[in-house]
């Protein structure tokens, strides 16, 4: 038996202030397309924004229904208009952000479980690591390397065989 260790690290900012340009200019972006999202029954609002390899940028946001298992989260959503707008597109980086309108937002939040899961397998598919970019509308900043780190042993579909 052997225990093996996997482990990530995470860069902590104070503030979008000290993050370098680029990833400043996608948070901010991300805070704004906050209020494109549609969640009446939350009232928490998400929003994700990716930087593709061509340059273009696709943004998302979470989609809520009153039959609320239908709802899906801005991530997916993202993930979705990426891959049916420009298939196989490398991501260089994804902002996520979010709005609680019935608190505070002044920390990370990060992916769900099922987010994760595309995440990675987007990543996996395209051969090029996500860069993830964390923060509310106000205080820290969390940025991990590539998405696949959120989700060790993750399923793949080299699984499948
Ligand atoms: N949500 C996201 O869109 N992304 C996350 O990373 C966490 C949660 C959404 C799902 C739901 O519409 C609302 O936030 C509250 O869970």
């Amino acid at each position: 038996m052997e225990n093996k260790d996997i482990r990530f690290s995470v860069e902590v900012y104070n503030s979008s202030e000290e993050l370098p340009p680029a990833d400043a200019a996608l948070l901010a972006s991300a805070r704004e397309v906050t209020k494109q999202a549609y969640a009446p029954y939350s009232n928490f609002l998400v929003g994700a924004v990716a930087i593709l390899s061509n340059g273009e940028r696709v943004v998302g946001t979470n989609q809520e229904n009153a039959s609320y298992p239908v709802g899906i989260c801005a991530e997916r959503v993202l993930l979705s208009a990426i891959s049916s707008q420009y298939p196989g597109m490398p991501v260089d980086a994804i902002a996520i952000s979010y709005n609680n309108l019935n608190g505070e937002s002044d920390h990370p939040i990060s992916p769900c479980g099922i987010c994760r899961q595309s995440l990675a397998e987007y990543e996996e598919r395209t051969k090029n690591p996500i860069r993830i970019i964390m923060s509310g509308m106000k205080g820290e900043v969390y940025v991990i390397e590539k998405a696949r780190q959120l989700l060790p042993l993750f399923f793949s579909a080299s699984d499948l065989g």
